[in-house]
């Protein structure tokens, strides 16, 4: 597990120390942003979680589209995480040396992936996916 300021409103996940003067997603103040211990499930979450790591840890490939333009492919996860009414992937979230870059919001019809691009060289980028029954999971690399 990996703690982080999570905003009480949209559930948006903040990779920095202090919270951000407005939710980036919702808007909302700073002041509903709450640290959280148990924010994320990481690769490290894997001896306690059984298979389902295999089910929602984002899985990141690159693409060199040009020399200043990557595309970060996501796909969630090893094994494709199911998309039913009940219990799918609500959103796939991005981040560049922790900041929040942009996100794709999900509906059970789709298949749980989606990609983004942009001057990703020598970042680290993060991405977490959030599963209506099992929470958010993170996976980072650097470009
Ligand atoms: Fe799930």
């Amino acid at each position: 597990m990996k703690k982080a300021l999570v905003c009480s409103v949209c559930g948006y996940i903040h990779l920095k120390d202090t919270a951000p003067e407005k939710c980036p997603v919702c808007n909302a103040s700073s002041k509903v942003f709450n640290l959280k211990d148990d924010a994320l499930k990481t690769n490290e979450d894997i001896v306690t979680t059984g298979e389902s790591h295999k089910k929602h840890l984002p899985v990141i490939s690159i693409n060199n589209v040009s020399e200043n333009v990557q595309e970060i492919k996501v796909k969630v996860g090893e094994l494709e995480h199911p998309m039913m009414p009940e219990h799918y992937i609500t959103n796939i979230m991005f981040y560049a040396d922790n900041e929040y870059v942009g996100g794709i919001a999900l509906t059970h019809n789709l298949k749980p992936e989606g990609s983004i691009s942009l001057n990703a060289k020598g970042k680290k980028i993060s991405v977490i996916e959030h599963c209506n029954i099992h929470g958010d999971w993170i996976t980072e690399t650097t470009v």
